[in-house]
């Protein structure tokens, strides 16, 4: 296996291995499936590639870079993206009242998150990536061109071997998608994300709050999965509403002193639909021209997750289905 990315120019600083069973097997101790995009990304970074994420947002995009960098024994410095990020702010900059008194010295440079992943082999994660302004997004290329950067007054700053860039970023996001992203496109490798399937999602929450019952946990993923696919919302729930919707049904539930199951007796079926309300109503938006509200939307598909056999099959009269 060699040490050298052979397809590093002569002279620049070269991407050594990163270990890539050790980044998988992290991966598979902290992260529900993604096995295929695991192994892909780790791949990837191990050979010396930059990455670029894309996917929805919730889709566990930094949950399994986290581990992959635990992974690799690398640092993460994450950075987020948005139009504010500039050059001086992703690199580092000098501090400016001890340039008064001392004049420019690598003392007094406060490295920003480029400089401290370069230097000490960490990869750097930028998160929506399409929103950095273009200036910025040209630091990073020349970085992933030369393993190397320029920095004025400071001098050359060489990429340490385990230095890699991973940007992610929301595809349906539509903010600043500059000239540049294809440049970007250009060096980097993709991996897509979509939204994993109930019983992945499922263990998601199940990882967070083992103790509520199966039941319960099933239908809140079942109510968060069927916000992406209702006719009048334009935008659903990542499992982030599924997790927030049992942590809130939770407390209240002890709260009240009522039982969490799938299918809730009369007296707790409101406490399902607070949370339901709580978690979601804010994750969704309406289709432009819809005439119901995003409560009463969020509401009925709560009272349409009820599982449909223990609730037509009971006679026991607590059924509580709204
Ligand atoms: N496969 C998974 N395994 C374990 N937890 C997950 C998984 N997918 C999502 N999660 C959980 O869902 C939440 C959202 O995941 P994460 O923050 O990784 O998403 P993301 O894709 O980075 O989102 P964004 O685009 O908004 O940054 C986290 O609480 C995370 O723990
Ligand atoms: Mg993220």
């Amino acid at each position: 296996m060699s040490l050298v990315d052979p397809g590093a120019a002569p002279g620049l600083p070269a991407a050594g291995r990163l270990p890539v069973r050790a980044m998988i097997d992290a991966s598979r101790a902290r992260v529900v499936g993604r096995v295929r995009e695991s192994e892909v990304i780790a791949a990837a970074l191990a050979a010396g590639r930059s990455v670029l994420l894309e996917g929805p947002p919730g889709t566990g995009k930094t949950t399994l870079l986290r581990a992959l960098a635990e992974g690799a024994g690398a640092g993460l410095e994450l950075v987020e993206g948005n139009a504010e990020l500039s050059p001086a702010r992703l690199v580092g900059h000098h501090d400016p009242s001890r340039v008064l008194t001392e004049d420019y010295r690598p003392e007094n440079f406060v490295p920003g998150p480029l400089v401290r992943a370069l230097t000490s082999g960490a990869l750097l994660y930028v998160e929506e990536v399409n929103r950095v302004p273009e200036e910025t997004l040209n630091v990073l290329l020349g970085v992933l061109s030369e393993r190397r950067l320029h920095v004025p007054r400071l001098g050359i700053v060489d990429a340490a071997p385990s230095f890699r860039l991973v940007a992610a970023m929301n595809p349906s996001d539509s903010v600043g998608t500059g000239r540049i992203t294809p440049a970007l496109y250009d060096r980097s490798c993709r991996v897509g994300f979509v939204h994993q399937d109930a019983d992945e999602e499922t263990a998601i929450v199940r990882r967070d709050h083992g103790v509520v019952d199966a039941g319960f946990l099933e239908r809140a993923v079942r109510a968060t999965r069927a916000t992406r696919a209702h006719p009048e919302l334009r935008l659903g729930s990542s499992v982030r509403g599924a997790l927030d919707l049992v942590a809130v049904a939770a407390s209240l539930a002890e709260l009240r002193d009522v039982g969490l199951a799938g299918r809730l007796a009369a007296g707790a079926e409101s406490t399902g639909t607070d949370a339901a309300l709580a978690a979601l109503t804010g994750r969704v938006q309406l289709l432009e021209g819809s005439t119901r509200t995003v409560e009463e939307v969020v509401a009925e598909l709560w009272a349409a997750s009820a599982p449909v056999d223990e609730q037509s099959g009971s006679g026991d009269g607590d059924a509580g289905k709204a």
